[in-house]
């Protein structure tokens, strides 16, 4: 069977990774795809938001399955395409991908089917937004209400905050048309988790849990990020609180959506924050997350090709997923500067190393001139390790780390610390 993974970063690197696995792939295509999935995938150069190329690339490959990292071709309605022209692909309609692409409509459906989630308000002029702001409970969260590749969300400790925010979205236009309208939400104290589940509409495969580091610095601080770094599973979620995710928020989600008109088909990745009174969506997003994915997979003890077809199918119940008993951690590499400007083209040494059996490497932004590696994006790559626990896995990661070298590299050194001190 011939694949189409649709994207370039660390999470479809490990997506062809765990794909090149399965027996029934012959050949994996990238498009773009990376110089660091190598032999993996044949790189194509089509842009994910070019969809009409990539369909006329799929018909003329006779591609068997289609899936797509990011989330704007998503959003945009590339599933709807393919599916119109009778090619087999992996995702939501754009319809049931509002869930990421408008936080508001997200809200809604969750008001209406009774999912638990923070107390918001919506605003689609700066005035009334500023307004509101001084006179509510401090922190706050401000989010653009579209997509911005995962750096919308800003946690303001202040009114000062807030309002540099809101002004720094609506009227600066930092995330451009995302930021036309924005929610304003309570802050919510807890355990932020990351739900993924695979769902063909009836049947509901929830895949191990993960947790992101989603702010630039240790301890949490510094500006959000796409994400610093994940581990799984997380010691601190017993079954008993897993099952209480899955029914509360997974299975109500893909109901609500089901009840919507709009059923869901694909990976729902929600993020959740595991507060005093339960399970409260935090976001929903439509396709894997990213550091999240790279987790997943380098757990995952089963066939992705056949969760991805099975899926497509409707046939979801037909097929078996185990989870290593194992600890993963992984730990994003960065250009310094990012999630702002950064700076591209350093020269990265040590992937040479030998790393051995227990790490990988994915590669986000780099790219390879004349045999040597270069530094080619603002999350650079992720480094990935299995071990016995957390402590062991989390020690072999960065000691996989020590190897790499570019200039301006940053990563945070506590991934996985909240699961080491519960
Ligand atoms: N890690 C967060 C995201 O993929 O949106």
């Amino acid at each position: 069977m011939k694949v189409l993974v649709v994207g370039s970063g660390a999470r479809e690197h490990a997506l062809v990774w765990k794909l090149s696995q399965s027996p029934h792939v012959t050949k994996i295509y990238a498009a773009p795809g990376s110089d660091g999935m190598g032999s993996l995938a044949e790189p194509v150069s089509i842009k994910p938001e070019a969809f009409n190329d990539l369909l006329a690339f799929a018909k003329e490959q006779k591609i068997d399955l289609t899936i797509v990292g990011p989330e704007d071709p998503l959003v945009g309605g590339i599933v709807d395409l393919f599916t119109r022209r009778n090619m087999r692909i992996f995702g939501p309609t754009a319809k049931a991908a509002r869930l990421e692409g408008s936080k508001a409509y997200a809200k809604d459906v969750m008001s209406r089917h009774g999912i638990q989630t923070g107390g918001h308000k919506v605003y689609d002029k700066c005035e009334p937004a500023l307004a509101y702001l001084q006179n509510c409970d401090y922190p706050v969260v401000i989010k653009a209400d579209g997509l911005a590749a995962g750096k919308g969300v800003m946690i303001c400790k202040t009114q000062e905050q807030a309002e540099q925010a809101i002004r720094e979205t609506m009227t600066d236009k930092r995330f451009g048309e995302a930021g036309k309208r924005v929610l304003i939400e309570d802050f919510l104290l807890g355990e932020e988790v990351s739900i993924h589940a695979i769902s063909d509409g009836h049947t509901i495969l929830p895949l191990c849990l993960a947790q992101d580091h989603k702010p630039v610095g240790e301890g949490d601080t510094g500006e959000n990020t796409g994400g610093m770094g994940t581990y799984s599973p997380l010691p601190q979620i017993d079954d008993e609180m897993m099952a209480v995710l899955e029914r509360d928020v997974v299975v109500q989600t893909i109901h609500a959506m089901n009840r919507e008109g709009e059923p869901y088909k694909g990976v729902l990745f929600t993020g959740c924050m595991m507060t005093k009174q339960g399970p409260k969506v935090l976001e929903y997003n439509v396709r894997f997350g990213d550091p999240e994915t790279q987790s997943i997979m380098m757990r995952m003890q089963g066939d992705l090709f056949e969760v991805l077809s099975a899926t497509i199918d409707g046939k979801l119940d037909t097929v078996e997923v185990n989870w290593d008993p194992r600890s993963v951690v992984t730990i994003v590499l960065a250009s310094g500067g990012y999630p702002r400007d950064y700076e591209k083209g350093y020269k990265i040494k040590g992937l040479d190393s030998d790393f051995g059996p227990d790490v990988q490497i994915f590669h986000a932004g780099t790219k390879k001139v004349d045999g040597d590696w270069y530094t080619n994006g603002g999350r650079v790559m992720s480094v990935v390790a299995l071990g016995s626990d957390l402590k062991d896995a989390r020690e072999k990661a960065y000691a996989a780390v020590e190897k790499i070298r570019f200039d301006k590299m940053i990563y945070r050194k506590d991934i996985g610390f909240r699961g080491l001190t519960s």
